[in-house]
């Protein structure tokens, strides 16, 4: 099946216990980077790549995120009255069509491949992207239209993939790769968060998706997998099985891995070197530091 992608989803359910407390009430996709809520991102990367369907797996106290995406005719009103046309861009940015956006609830935490089976009846016979907003990605052309671009050709399952230190093998979903073509490879078995010992390669699942809806057949009969949960990895491998192709893409960009406080803070100064406006008075703190920090050993 080659048909165009046009739908993602976007699993946001997730507690978010790793930033308490902020997000006792904020969800952790709010946060920013810069200025940018995580979750803006992830909808800038989807809509780059021909996305014209959002559909977000939520659960208890994320309205935060529905308002996000609502227009603000007050605040509309207002800029439009002070003339400011560069902040009514970037507010134009926020707003969905209506009917392009659609919310459906996770009642229970049992894992990222249960939250993707959530969307089923949102997706019907087409291929369709997951993104997951945590995992970031700077690029020159953005992740998932690179995936977009690759999958016409290939077809079947395709996960962006990175190569990652052995001894990190137990946070991601491992490949085992059958045949390596440089910046794609075909896999030949998925396991989900395996021991360093047990890892069948360095070759790690980043939280980009092209999946045939065949998937969210798997997931209706899947058993629990690592930690307990319903794992989208295991639906995906057993396609392998099946005989049909899953691919890793080795994407251009630099990920970051917002999940994490370290890996959001290295996202934050790296998206704000990015920016002309912050450049040179956060490249003048960080030498800074550097410096001071050199005189101290
Ligand atoms: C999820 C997936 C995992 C993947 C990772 C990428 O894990 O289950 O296969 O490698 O995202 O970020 P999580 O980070 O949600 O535990």
């Amino acid at each position: 099946m080659k048909n165009k992608v046009t739908k993602a989803i976007f699993p946001v359910a997730g507690l978010g216990t790793r930033f308490l407390p902020a997000t006792k009430s904020i969800p952790k996709e709010i946060m920013t980077l810069v200025d940018r809520p995580l979750i803006q991102y992830a909808i800038d990367e989807a809509r780059a790549a021909g996305i014209k369907e959002f559909i977000f797996v939520t659960s208890r106290g994320k309205g935060a995120l529905e308002d996000y995406f609502d227009h603000a005719p007050e605040l509309e009103s207002s800029l439009r009255k002070k003339k400011k046309k560069a902040l009514l861009n970037v507010l134009k940015n926020t707003n969905m069509d209506s009917g392009a956006i659609a919310y459906i609830r996770q009642h229970k935490p049992l894992g990222l491949g249960h939250a993707v089976w959530c969307a089923r009846r949102l997706i019907a016979n087409e291929p369709f992207a997951v993104i997951l907003p945590d995992d970031v990605i700077a690029a020159e052309k953005p992740c998932l239209q690179q995936m977009v671009e690759a999958h016409a050709e290939t077809g079947g399952c395709m996960v962006a993939a990175m190569e990652v230190p052995p001894v990190k093998s137990s946070a991601y979903g491992i490949l085992d790769v059958r045949e390596d073509m440089g910046s794609m490879v075909s896999v030949k078995g998925m396991v989900e968060k395996p021991e360093p010992g047990e890892a069948p390669s360095n070759l790690a699942v980043i939280g980009r998706y092209i999946l045939t809806p065949q998937v969210l057949t798997n997931l209706t009969q899947i058993k629990q997998g690592a930690g307990g949960e319903i794992q989208l990895t295991d639906a995906i491998a057993q396609e392998i099985e099946a005989d049909r192709g899953v691919y890793g893409y080795r994407f251009r960009g630099q990920r970051f891995d917002c999940g994490s406080k370290a890996g959001y803070l290295q996202a934050t100064v790296s998206f704000g070197l990015a920016r002309d406006e912050l450049k040179g008075e956060l490249m003048d703190y960080l030498d800074e530091l550097a410096t001071t920090r050199r005189a101290a050993q």
